[in-house]
């Protein structure tokens, strides 16, 4: 796949605003210990994400019927990934700092209603879903080690799942219309965001 057709495949999929830079994947593939441990951070996140959603907003059946299933997936990727890692005699070491989701943090919006708030945590959820879906797709086509290649064509496939879920739930709870907006300004911030993050071979993001 060349770059334009790249671009094209990451705007109709996901709506990202900025296409990931060619170079990140031929870093990550030098670097695949270090990419594999920070994957595994990165899904063990998204269930701790979606478990403290479920609590933080025990009125909301919808919200825990739909991420109830995504905390299990999320941990089973967490659990594949440790599998990828124990064959490869990876061990997992201490986290280590994610500047991508310290950076979208720091853009939420404060204050509205109980429902936007809730609303940036989907936002921001639903674009972290984005941009790794994103990044599997990459690395689903593009490193050459063979079992690496299904395994995250596989993940790719669950993440984008998820992202669809962030975004219905929001629509859910918040006007079509806000959503469209809110959505649209997220699109932009994230973009911003990964224009301005330095490209890390050891990083998923
Ligand atoms: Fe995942
Ligand atoms: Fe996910």
């Amino acid at each position: 796949m060349n770059t334009e057709q790249r671009n094209n495949a990451t705007k109709t999929m996901l709506g990202l605003k900025l296409p990931t830079d060619p170079r990140w994947v031929n870093v990550a593939e030098k670097n695949i210990a270090e990419i594999l441990i920070d994957h595994a951070y990165c899904e063990q996140k998204a269930a701790s994400s979606c478990i403290s959603l479920i609590i933080q907003y025990p009125e909301k059946e919808k919200l825990r019927e739909v991420l109830m299933p995504v905390v299990s997936e999320e941990w089973a990727h967490f659990r594949m990934v440790l599998k990828e890692m124990n064959t490869r005699g990876i061990e997992l070491g201490p986290q280590r700092r994610d500047e991508y989701v310290h950076l979208l943090y720091n853009s939420m919006r404060h204050g509205g209603t109980r429902d936007q708030q809730l609303g940036e945590r989907l936002f921001l959820n639903a674009l972290i879903e984005a941009r790794s879906c994103e990044r599997f797709r990459i690395l689903s086509q593009e490193i050459s080690d063979e079992s690496l290649r299904d395994f995250y064509h596989e993940l790719m496939i669950s993440e984008a799942g998820h992202y669809v879920n962030f975004i219905d739930l929001a629509k859910e709870y918040l006007s079509a219309e806000y959503v469209k907006t809110r959505w649209e300004e997220w699109l932009e911030t994230e973009a911003e965001v990964i224009r301005n993050l330095e490209v890390r071979g050891d990083r998923v993001h």
